[in-house]
């Protein structure tokens, strides 16, 4: 742009403010996006340039001149991230910044209970509020692919439209507060390891039927405010420059009208990012992957070098303005928002909120014989065994580590529930990784243990051996190579020797319970020895409490698991068919996902013969429950007509318990190869013991549709289908034929 004109553009927005009259961008009486037009005609080049790039780890500058906040982010997605330092890493020191962690992603996904989804964003949408925070990093909704995914314990899971049921009432949640979220990793980031450097081949179907929809929903059902864009490529360009994903489907079909901010140094080239969707950039040079210089701001992508592209004439300023009017945007409804409330922040509603969501998403996986729940009357001798039992897990794992002013372990949390009804006995059982450190929060544990492994496990087996129960609390941790960002799982199989550990415990003693915290899926190789098995996650501030409620049956279990668990890591679709990346490599490698749209209970279901551990929405409860035969309302539904199916469900058993009625819809026969089924609708109710209740989904086409790539739109095919109701992909109650006509 030449000088005369950024002359005039600095003075028209130098006008002194009136006192009387407020300028439009300030009168929240005035539509959003004519205060957009206004502030946007007020700001010269250089504020322009300024808004669209951070000035420090989590904040982008405002307009000081014309009264115009920062805007500050800051993770994400399981609570409030502690301060960091401008432009460190660090930790600040603050300590009024201690948070109240919310159970993992995960967890909340396998509660299968939109509700708890709407509690969890309001609650921590308004503690970030309370720390003035105008952005949240979260929630994530990459699919799950593989069970090596370092990342997946910050996801909701393998099927598209659970993770978009429960993604929604979060993202409302949380922006009720005036906080924005952050949809993350858009898109393809379904691994760790050279996540800067993977360039993902996948085919259109499977984008469009697998990878995007929760993220779809989140945008036009959520409305979300914020999309993070991911840091691998995809058709051989960074999500954070990609026309395709930014600027075709996510703006252009979309129609997504807010802010895409990069992820933390996922912006590599001034042009692209100008041209191809990125709104706000963050995280380049400063994150030890692009070796730049401390305070390095004005070298961003979309910094200095942008304002010279435009000084010397080279790019004009449209794309600028775009970009600029979604930051104000985004402004105007975040920081800019005097009508949003206060926040409130370590409240007991919100530790109370962490608990029950905890305990609705804990999923029992097995249970032989009742062993569970624990009876306490008649027990003397309770032994816990495991690093897990006493492990801090709030802190570790990436981006999302907290610092909490509270976490109680699950032996605190059973030593709290039991009391002196009976003796409680830790032992250790298997050495982990006894550090607890991320980023200058310290979890002050001394978890620190010399002896051998021998010794450890005789230790276990002599204790366990009189015990009335014994509970092996262990699975994965924090740690790399773990349930931890940058990084992957080796194997699938229990890290430390842990099985061992359980095999041991197993031939010592008959009551055992094996409680295992991950975010993932593990390989059990013991699984016929152990008769009770519990599927816990990282439940965050309220772990021990929600645990020690299940483990005696204070709460009936009623999660049921968002992902499949395999029996071996060949028998994912990821690693049997398609590609995944294993070494670390500085070059591009391209990874294919050969298996298409079969990914988790679709491929399972394929199979056939090679069934899964545990299935995809596998769940049991401490009481048992009866489905009737479903009915339809009619044989046949038109294109723009609806289909009514009908259950009822039944506690047949002693307990109050809550199910979760799953609808799958089956296409018998079509021009494109299709799942032998798909979820497209879930309930979760409670029952009485003895009650009964009618559970009606009511099928749209939406429901019958597959994605044809070559006409580049949904297809609902007229024919046979099923509506099957289920209590898991593997469990199949009825079956309900109907025509689409
Ligand atoms: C992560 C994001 C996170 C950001 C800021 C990145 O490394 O991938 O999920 O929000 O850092 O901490």
């Amino acid at each position: 742009m030449k000088k005369e004109i950024l002359f005039t553009l600095a003075l028209a927005a130098a006008f002194p403010l009136s006192a009387q009259q407020k300028p439009v961008y300030l009168d929240e009486n005035k539509p959003i996006e004519e205060r957009v037009e206004d502030a946007l005609g007020r700001m010269t080049v250089e504020e322009k340039i300024a808004v669209i790039h951070a000035q420090s780890k989590f904040s982008s500058p405002g307009v000081a001149r014309l009264g115009i906040p920062e805007l500050w982010t800051d993770d994400g997605p399981h609570g409030v991230r502690p301060e960091v330092l401008w432009d460190e890493w660090e930790q600040a020191g603050w300590t009024n910044d201690s948070c109240v962690a919310f159970p993992a992603l995960t967890c909340l996904a396998a509660t299968w209970n939109p509700e708890m989804s709407l509690l969890y964003g309001q609650s921590v949408g308004e503690e970030a509020r309370y720390r003035e925070k105008d952005v949240l990093l979260g929630p994530g909704v990459n699919i799950y692919r593989t069970p090596l995914n370092g990342r997946n314990f910050e996801y909701m899971g393998e099927d598209p439209y659970l993770s978009g049921r429960m993604v929604v009432p979060y993202i409302q949640g949380v922006q009720q507060n005036g906080v924005a979220v952050c949809v993350k990793h858009f898109a393809l980031n379904n691994h760790e390891v050279n996540r800067h450097n993977t360039n993902v081949i996948v085919d259109d179907r499977a984008l469009y039927e697998i990878y995007l929809p929760a993220f779809k929903a989140a945008v036009q059902e959520g409305k979300a405010w914020t999309i993070m864009s991911a840091y691998n490529l995809y058709e051989n360009h960074h999500c954070g420059q990609n026309k395709r994903l930014l600027d075709d489907i996510l703006k252009g079909e979309w129609g997504f009208d807010g802010a895409v901010v990069s992820d933390w140094g996922g912006v590599h080239n001034t042009e692209q990012a100008i041209a191809y969707g990125v709104d706000l950039e963050f995280g380049s040079w400063t994150d030890g992957l692009s070796g730049g210089l401390g305070n390095a701001y004005d070298n961003y992508f979309l910094a200095q070098p942008y304002l010279k592209l435009i000084k010397e004439g080279k790019v004009g300023t449209k794309e600028l303005d775009d970009k600029v009017r979604r930051v104000l945007r985004l402004m105007f409804r975040t920081s800019m928002n005097t009508r949003k409330p206060f926040g409130t922040m370590r409240s007991p509603e919100h530790y109370a909120v962490a608990r029950r969501i905890g305990e609705e998403g804990i999923v029992l996986l097995k249970n032989a014989d009742n062993l569970l729940p624990i009876s306490l009357g008649g027990t003397k001798k309770i032994v816990v065994v495991g690093e897990n039992a006493v492990k801090m897990m709030t802190v570790g794992g990436g981006s999302s580590s907290l610092k909490v002013q509270r976490e109680v372990s699950p032996l605190q949390g059973i030593r709290d529930r039991v009391g002196d009804k009976a003796e409680v006995v830790y032992v250790r059982g298997y050495v982990g990784d006894a550090s607890g450190e991320y980023n200058g929060v310290v979890t002050g544990q001394n978890l620190k243990d010399d002896r051998t492994p021998e010794e450890l496990i005789a230790e276990a087996v002599q204790e366990a051996e009189d015990a009335d129960y014994v509970i092996f609390i262990g699975g994965l941790n924090k740690s790399a190579g773990q349930d931890c960002e940058d990084s992957d799982r080796a194997s699938l199989g229990l890290p430390y020797g842990q099985d061992r550990v359980i095999e041991a415990l197993a031939a010592a003693n008959r009551n055992l319970i094996v409680v295992n915290i991950s975010g993932n899926a593990v390989a059990m190789p013991w699984v016929e020895q152990v008769p009770a098995i519990v599927q816990d996650w990282y439940l965050g501030s309220e772990a021990g409490h929600s645990l020690a409620s299940v483990l005696v049956g204070d709460v009936n279990p009623s999660g049921k698991l968002p992902f499949t668990f395999p029996v071996r890591l060949e028998d994912v679709p990821a690693h049997q068919l398609g590609e995944y990346t294993g070494e670390r490599t500085q070059d591009t490698v391209n990874i294919k996902y050969n298996e298409g749209i079969f990914v988790g209970y679709r491929w399972a279901d394929k199979q056939k013969k090679v069934k899964p551990l545990f299935p995809f929405g596998h769940g049991l409860s401490y009481t048992t429950f009866e489905y009737g035969q479903p009915t339809a309302d009619a044989k046949a539904m038109t294109a723009d007509g609806t289909l009514t199916v009908r259950v009822t469900v039944k506690n047949t058993g002693t307990r109050e318990g809550q199910e979760v009625v799953q609808l799958y819809i089956s296409d018998k026969k079509s021009y494109l190869p299709r799942p032998v089924k798909e979820l497209k609708g879930f309930q979760k109710i409670k029952l009485a013991p003895g009650e009964e209740k009618e559970v009606t989904f009511t099928i749209r086409k939406d429901a019958l549709s597959f994605f044809d790539a070559d006409k580049h739109e949904w297809v609902a095919e007229p024919g046979k289908f099923e509506a099957i109701i289920a209590a898991s992909a593997a469990d199949i109650k009825g079956k309900v034929p109907f025509e689409l006509q």
